[in-house]
């Protein structure tokens, strides 16, 4: 049985102000959900969110990582600095720095290993565009930035990664995938682990959804049997939903 994880993603928003509101609200509810709970704010919060989740349920995750240990990499976090702070998971490989930042497949598998080293868990992000949805090649796509992802890595090192299936056309575009959809992509990405990794390895592995998840559609995307949990961009940066969604389900 795999335990449901809720992920937020605050991308570039947020204050410490709605870091304490959200924790606030977040707490008292963390006995009422089976879900797991990681905050992904951005990075100069996260010493002030490992304080303040001490003693709780809720785990600190970071937004991104630099595949070096330390070095001349202006404006780059370590895995190292990461770990200082807390942090335990981490994305990696969003649609967001596969194409504003030009990050490549190759990169996003060195950050994956990197964290790894730090004990960090890899949220590792695949997902089509809507153009190559429309040409019929989502699958293709999404196969092959989960194998350069994840193949050749050890089997412990793989149990401890978590896959976002995040079609491109569906964040921040309020166009959700049909829960139909979403679990039907989520089917052949565990059929691919189990040739990829093992059997075991994609019986184990949480695949999340994201993209548009928000309180209204959360609980029929949760109740999918092949979604473990979702990542939440927008929702996750409100105090009336992002709560909801957390309990979806439990
Ligand atoms: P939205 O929930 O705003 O669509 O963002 C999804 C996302 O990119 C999470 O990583």
């Amino acid at each position: 049985m795999r335990t449901r994880l809720v992920v937020a993603n605050w991308k570039m928003n947020g204050s410490f102000a709605l870091l304490d509101e959200m924790l606030s609200i977040l707490e008292p509810l963390m006995d009422k959900t089976a879900s797991e709970v990681v905050l992904c704010p951005p990075d100069v919060l996260l010493s002030s969110m490992k304080s303040a989740v001490e003693g709780t349920q809720i785990a600190v995750g970071a937004q991104n990582v630099h595949s070096e240990v330390s070095g001349a990499f202006t404006g780059e976090t370590s895995a190292g600095l990461l770990q200082e702070c807390g942090v335990q998971w981490c994305i990696v490989g969003h649609s967001e720095r596969r194409n504003l930042f030009a990050e490549t497949d190759e990169f996003i598998r060195s950050k994956t290993e990197t964290l790894l080293k730090h004990g960090i868990r890899p949220i590792l992000c695949i997902g089509e565009s809507l153009e190559q949805r429309e040409a019929g090649k989502h699958e293709e796509v999404v196969i092959a930035q989960l194998g350069k992802g994840l193949a050749g890595l050890a089997v412990d090192d793989q149990n401890r990664c978590v896959v976002a299936y995040e079609p491109i056309w569906a964040i921040g575009t309020g166009k959700t995938a049909t829960p139909e959809e979403a679990n039907s992509m989520h089917k052949i990405i565990r059929k691919e682990l189990e040739s990829l990794a093992s059997p075991e390895v994609a019986e184990k592995m949480q695949i999340l959804y994201g993209g548009s998840v928000n309180a209204e559609n959360a609980e029929t995307l949760l109740s999918q049997s092949e979604i473990d949990g979702a990542l939440v961009g927008g929702a996750s940066l409100k105090t009336a939903a992002f709560p909801q969604i957390v309990v979806a389900g439990s």
